[in-house]
């Protein structure tokens, strides 16, 4: 089910620091790609953060809709738990797992579809993103790009209906940039999943349907590039 995010009214702090948000309001339409830029330090990854529910908020609400923000919300619980897919800068992946073990990590864990499906639907998606190859692969022995596309498996594993992703090029080559960027937008597009990219990279950014500027005041949207 395509999703939609809407965070009305949003303060964040980490314990007494000044808040990095106050009456933060935003609406992300199902399906729509977004880019989240900002200067460092500014609270993207925090926002991400927030929204995947991996950070308490102050005060304001996150909210999840299927397809018309006015409907009623869809329980967050719920969406965070099996419809959110975060792809991480640092990767995070297990260094003791092959590739493909660890795209099958969010299979392992809560209702289990048995190992035999789990290991057909990672191998699925390392074919999709060209990386069945790596099958037996441990991280070390990765690339950055390789780690980042097995990040990216990983995150979409269960199908999610949101993909949150904090600068999945930040360590990457022009061209593996490129190579991420493309899947991301191409998976989510097949998809019609939900894409927000937290990046400082302009050309990154220019590729995504909405871009969003985060400052310590609030969001600041340029027009829509691609219309
Ligand atoms: N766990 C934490 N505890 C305390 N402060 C934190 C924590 N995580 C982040 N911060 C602070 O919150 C602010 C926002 O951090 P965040 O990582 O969200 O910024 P960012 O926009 O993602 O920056 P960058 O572009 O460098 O990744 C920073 O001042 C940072 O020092
Ligand atoms: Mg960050």
């Amino acid at each position: 089910m395509a999703t939609g995010i809407k965070i009305e009214s949003l303060e964040c702090s980490y314990g007494d620091q000044e808040p990095l948000y106050s009456n933060l309001f935003l609406k992300i339409k199902p399906g729509e790609t977004i880019a989240l830029t900002g200067e460092s330090g500014i609270g993207k990854t925090s926002l991400l953060n927030a929204i995947a529910g991996f950070i308490p908020i102050n005060s304001g609400n996150i909210g999840f809709f299927s397809d018309h923000v006015d409907e009623p919300e869809l329980d967050a619980e719920n969406v965070r738990k099996d419809r959110i897919g975060f792809v991480f800068q640092d990767y995070y992946l297990i260094d003791h797992l092959t590739g493909c073990q660890n795209i099958m990590l969010p299979g392992l864990m809560g209702d289990s579809l048995g190992l035999g499906k789990i290991e057909e639907r990672a191998k699925e998606l390392m074919a999709s993103l060209n990386v069945s190859h790596l099958f037996n692969r441990y991280p070390d022995a990765l690339s950055g790009g390789e780690k980042q596309r097995i990040c990216i498996a990983r995150a979409f594993f269960k199908s999610p209906d949101i993909i949150l992703a904090d600068e999945p090029t930040g360590s990457l080559d022009a061209k593996n940039s490129d190579v991420v960027i493309r899947l991301l937008i191409n998976t989510a597009k097949a998809r019609g999943t939900t894409l927000v990219l937290a990046t400082h990279s302009k050309n990154v950014a220019k590729r995504m349907q909405r871009v969003l500027t985060l400052h310590s005041k609030g969001i600041e949207e340029e027009s829509n590039l691609l219309s």
